[in-house]
């Protein structure tokens, strides 16, 4: 593993398992550039070559005549503003003469054993022996500005975190306009992009196409994530799919507003840029003071988008995710939302705990309505105290009865949030983001807090905790469901108005940091209006989020496969719901929703007390299904054999055991039709020389698993195939299990 100056060559050489980084410094001037990222290389002679140093346009040191030409086409690895490069700049900063010119060249390195966590911000982490990093001092004499370009690389991933800090080391004080956390530059061989889009209800949905000359990018400025786009961008060589080819993949840990950017120049190389959206950003930097920019994930993999997706899958597993439940079986769970909304009371909660516990269900989770008078979405956001017209008693009593059934029980917040008829607006109209002067944009009739101040998150988080304490609570869903309008903070002077976006993001981080820290054993799961905030920087808080509000089954093949792309099912929520479903009307098998669900976390959310005596029995054998297979599911190696969303016909992955002994094979036929032959996948991660008995998860009675009589060796199922029949009618899924024979 590790990171190496290579002192003659004047360059930095950071490796992975099977990639190598390098960077060079041009000396005189101290300028930083990319050389090479890509395959490992065992011997990097020859690579500074890479940097073109060698031909025209010449370095400014033997040709300062044409200093801008060099500037323009050098391939930086932090690029300059205003000063001769007309790319996508990677900094700019407005100084006291209202100027903003930025370069940065190379002043010192320090390469340590671990990585530092970043103050107030998620970031993937490991111990000494797992994690390297290489911090690269650079300075602009002239702004007194100095950034430190921070590296890890993993010993036993293929991943790279980049970061930026920022000093003012001067005397006045300096603006930071845009400070993105990476630039990468290299030769474009014909990329696409792989992107992820989508809305409500139809979250992260993939997207492929060429980037041609010019800047291509995914950005949002809602103020969290988004449903619309995906703080993530791949770069896809001519050539690469699933299984093979070079792909880069960029990722943000971050839950603001990004952007990442390619952009295709004169010389047909492309510059990759990520961090904080520079739209409606500007931080204040005061003489002595520092900005740390978020984290991105970069990935190399020379075996396509699958490689990249094992990368991802380890580093968030292993190095990102600090639940106490990440390795643990997670209970299953019934959330009332589609089965009761606003309208219940405690009766109806107990009529569906004890119809739930009776069929193997673990938890309740009480979702939005319970707290001040929050009879429907107009009112009650920051009155976080129970109602007690809908809950006799309080929470005590409920919750006691629950556990006396066996379950857990599990509560909905929206902590962000208040409305405009509440107690909390009544006493502190102020705490709402607001522009002065300018009524704020209503969404979902509600406004946002200002949770960049102290004193908001104080008085949230004491009425959350004072709840949670008051009785057996072992769950939280915290969502957040209207995006960010109308920026102004009645605590920021004129001069730190721009930096409301990121403090908010910041002080929805702490507050999720003291929240878990309070209680250390609760399971969170981060939501927002489904899937709006899922992204790797709230997987540092809680273990899973919830994916979409869409709940179809068939929906849910294209959301969960996109985001499965780059994270592990273990953090996607996903839960069995009624027909016809609540968004889209589809009727769906409820032997299919269950086995779509079963690749998330796992639950349910509908009405069991009203479900029909079919579907009811199955429930017994679908939660049989996730104690038997919760294991393999959660810990095992994920791997995409087709795509609903490319073949529009049928969905397909596997999921093998750690040791390989196991594995699942879910696939879910959309639509039937007249005519077709059986379907064939190739198999992955399979042992060559083994044999596996096929059998086939079944929802009758006895045994979870009939035996097909098939059996097939590795090779067999990897290079030839293994045959998915036709099923009979539409929405049609199978999941079959392979077990590993006796040498
Ligand atoms: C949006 C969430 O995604 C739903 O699951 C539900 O919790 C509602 N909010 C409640 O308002």
């Amino acid at each position: 593993m590790g990171i190496r100056f290579l002192e003659q060559e004047r360059m930095f050489a950071l490796d992975t398992p099977n990639t190598t980084y390098l960077m060079g410094i041009v000396d005189r001037e101290g300028f930083l550039g990319h050389v090479y990222y890509g395959k490992k290389l065992g011997d990097v002679t020859g690579a500074k070559e890479l940097l073109r140093t060698l031909e025209g346009p010449f370095t400014p040191e033997t040709n300062s005549r044409d200093r801008s030409s060099f500037l323009d086409a050098f391939p930086f690895e932090y690029a300059s503003h205003g000063v001769g490069d007309f790319r996508e700049s990677s900094v700019r900063v407005r100084d006291a003469n209202g100027c903003s010119a930025v370069l940065l060249t190379y002043r010192s390195h320090n390469i340590y054993k671990g990585k530092h966590a970043l103050p107030g911000l998620p970031a993937v982490f490991g111990s000494e022996d797992q994690v390297e990093t290489l911090e690269i001092l650079c300075e602009d004499p002239c702004l007194g500005l100095r950034a430190v370009l921070s590296y890890s690389v993993f010993e036993d991933t293929d991943a790279i975190a980049r970061s930026v800090r920022f000093e003012n080391a001067g005397g006045a004080v300096l603006y930071l306009e845009k400070a993105m956390s990476m630039c990468l530059d290299m030769d474009n061989p014909g990329f696409d992009a792989i992107t992820l889009h989508g809305s409500w209800a139809r979250e992260r949905h993939m997207e492929r196409k060429p980037i041609g000359h010019g800047r291509f990018s995914v950005s949002t400025l809602r103020g969290e994530t988004s449903h619309q786009e995906h703080c993530f961008m791949a770069l896809a060589a001519p050539g690469a799919d699933r299984d093979k080819g070079e792909v880069y993949g960029f990722h943000l840990v971050y839950s603001g507003n990004f952007l990442i950017q390619a952009e295709v120049n004169q010389f047909d190389s492309v510059r990759v840029t990520a961090g904080i959206q520079p739209e409606d950003f500007c931080w204040k930097l005061s003489p002595g003071e520092s900005f740390q920019t978020p984290e991105v994930i970069l990935t190399y993999s020379a075996a396509g988008l699958g490689g990249m997706t094992t990368s991802l899958h380890h580093l968030y597993r292993n190095h990102l995710i600090r639940s106490p439940y990440l390795h643990q079986k997670r209970p299953i769970l019934i959330n009332n939302w589609e089965a009761t909304y606003f309208d219940f009371d405690e009766k109806k909660l107990l009529d569906i705990a004890r119809e739930s516990a009776s069929l193997g269900i673990e938890m309740l989770v009480m979702d939005d309505g319970w707290f001040g008078n929050r009879f429907d979405d107009n009112r009650a956001l920051g009155d976080w105290r129970v109602n007690e017209e809908k809950l006799k008693g309080g929470l005590g009593p409920l919750v006691r009865q629950i556990n006396e059934l066996g379950m857990k029980f599990g509560i909905w917040f929206e902590p962000e949030m208040i409305s405009e008829e509440s107690e909390l607006y009544r006493q502190h109209p102020d705490w709402a983001i607001a522009v002065p002067g300018r009524r704020p944009t209503l969404s979902r009739n509600q406004y946002v807090l200002d949770i960049s101040r102290r004193e908001v998150r104080d008085c949230i988080l004491e009425q959350v905790f004072a709840v949670l304490h008051s009785a057996n609570i072992e769950y939280v869903k915290w969502d957040m469901n209207r995006p960010l309008t109308d920026l102004g903070s009645a605590a920021l002077p004129a001069d730190r108005q721009g930096e409301l976006y990121h403090r908010y993001v910041l002080g929805m981080y702490e507050m999720q940091e003291r929240l878990i820290r309070e209680f250390p054993n609760l399971l969170l799961e981060n939501c927002s209006g489904g899937g709006g905030r899922f992204d790797p920087g709230m997987l540092y808080y809680s273990p899973q989020i919830w994916c979409s509000d869409d709940t179809d089954a068939v929906e849910r093949l294209a959301i969960q496969e996109s985001t499965a792309m780059l994270y592990p099912l273990s953090t996607m929520g996903a839960h069995v719901s009624v027909c016809p479903n609540h968004t889209v009307g589809r009727n769906t098998p409820f032997e299919t929703r269950g086995y779509v669900a079963l690749a998330g976390t796992f639950g349910y959310e509908l009405d069991i007390t009203a479900l029909s005596p079919e579907d009811k029995a199955m429930v017994p054998r679908q939660t049989a299904l996730y104690h038997r297979f919760h294991d393999l599911i959660r810990e095992g190696e994920y791997y995409r054999l087709s795509s609903y969303q490319e073949n529009h016909s049928f969905d397909c992955f596997q999921v093998n055991s750690p040791d390989g002994r196991e594995i699942l094979v879910f696939y879910t036929q959309v639509l039937n039709g007249p005519a077709r032959h059986s379907r064939f996948v190739r198999l992955k991660g399979l042992e060559e020389g083994v044999r596996y008995r096929v059998s086939l998860v079944t929802m009758e009675e006895g045994a979870l698993l009939r035996d097909t009589g098939r059996v097939a060796s590795g090779e067999t199922l990897m290079y030839g195939g293994f045959r998915l029949e036709q099923q009979w009618g539409d929405f049609r899924s199978s999941i079959f299990h392979l077990e590993r024979l006796a040498d």
